[in-house]
């Protein structure tokens, strides 16, 4: 795909500010495992959340003569290392496929609507807001008009350099990364692909109708972070089953999801949803060293969810990310049932520490520019 932008820069000098948001998503195929650089092993299929966010203000300069760049980075208006290094490692990475960054000097100030400690991934929503901003910026000094998709696309292919799962945050709904082959694309109308992700809510627009009740039950740092989940998956003896395993899987869920109308048909997929997020658990289980990112009280309430259905058949389903937090997924109109299901949760003493109110989102946002 690179180089893809027109690299006639116009401008010798212009500043001015972007602000731009990207929401994180929520795979249901999950992403684990690597190839090559930051390709995926195997296609995932995302709900993009619509609470969980993260904003970005980026004023720049392009001075096409001036004197060195300087990047400055502030979270919530104040200096963040370890963030910094993240986005700052970002932008060195897509300054490659974007020279004029070289010449740009940037001041980006970012901010979450979620807590840290959620487990919910902010590096995924930041790289696709900073995308977003580098792409209207590319735009602005070549001059280029590109299509709203293929903006987009180019905007993922740019995010999934700074975070794999950061090309899944940049369409409404719901979003597919990885490459199915053609005859899958064929089947479902879709252009998918390693270096970019594409939106599927025109294929699968059931997933807009999707809630997701976070709930926190652990708010420590994760013991492995995702860069060494996904390198500990070269050694791992199940890794030659499961890519293809995870692609014929999404295959499957996706022709489901076509076919979902009506929040009983939410049991059809359901169940494919929680099979899945124990594989990526297993997986981590069967590697070396092992990883355990499940609690006592993930359990517990994974069992008690699994009793709920039992006796009440109401359609809601986990899901997992890399960390100990249950992602309740159930269609609107369940909210009353779902509440049930916390009040059930407290009588036996397996209240999480907090619960956020998520669902499907209509994904990013670009503000117009602003001439400094
Ligand atoms: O994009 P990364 O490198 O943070 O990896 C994401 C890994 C999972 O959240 C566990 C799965 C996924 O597809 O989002």
């Amino acid at each position: 795909m690179a180089p893809f932008i027109n690299q006639n820069i116009f401008h010798a000098k212009l500043s001015g500010r972007f602000t731009a948001s990207a929401p994180s998503n929520l795979a249901l195929i999950k992403y684990w495992g690597k190839k090559g650089f930051q390709l995926p092993s195997n296609a995932s299929l995302s709900l993009t959340l619509r609470e969980s966010v993260t904003k970005m203000q980026v004023e720049f300069t392009y001075d096409a003569n001036g004197p060195e760049r300087h990047w400055e980075f502030l979270f919530q208006d104040e200096p963040n290392e370890k963030f910094a290094k993240k986005i700052l490692g970002h932008l060195e990475l897509m300054t490659v496929h974007l020279p004029f960054l070289a010449k740009t000097s940037l001041k980006i100030n970012s901010s979450n609507t979620f807590p840290h400690s959620a487990g919910i991934a902010s590096s995924a929503s930041a790289s696709g807001a900073l995308a977003l901003v580098a792409v209207a910026l590319g735009n602005l000094l070549s001059g280029q008009k590109f299509a709203v998709d293929t903006n987009l696309a180019l905007s993922s292919f740019l995010a999934r350099l700074g975070s794999g799962s950061g090309s899944r945050s940049l369409f409404p709904y719901s979003s597919l990364w990885g490459d199915l082959g053609g005859t899958f694309n064929a089947d479902h109308g879709v252009e998918s692909s390693d270096e970019f992700a594409v939106g599927t809510h025109g294929q699968i627009p059931f997933m807009q109708d999707l809630e997701d009740l976070i709930l926190i039950v652990d708010k420590g740092e994760k013991s492995v972070s995702s860069r060494d989940g996904h390198g500990l998956m070269e050694k791992n003896p199940y890794a030659g089953i499961r890519y293809g395993r995870a692609n014929q899987k999404l295959g499957t869920l996706f022709s489901a999801l076509k076919e979902c109308q009506t929040a009983e048909d939410f049991h059809a997929v359901g169940p494919m949803i929680e099979s899945e997020a124990l594989e990526l658990h297993a997986l981590m289980m069967t590697s070396s060293p092992p990883v355990i990112l499940m609690r006592e009280k993930t359990l517990a309430i994974i069992h008690e969810l699994w009793n709920w259905r039992k006796e009440l058949g109401a359609p809601a389903y986990f899901t997992l990310d890399a960390g100990p937090n249950i992602h309740l997924l159930y269609p609107k109109g369940q909210a009353a049932s779902v509440q049930a299901f916390l009040v059930r949760l407290e009588s036996k003493g397996l209240l999480p520490l907090s619960v956020i109110y998520d669902g499907a989102g209509t994904g990013p946002a670009l503000s117009p520019l602003v001439l400094l």
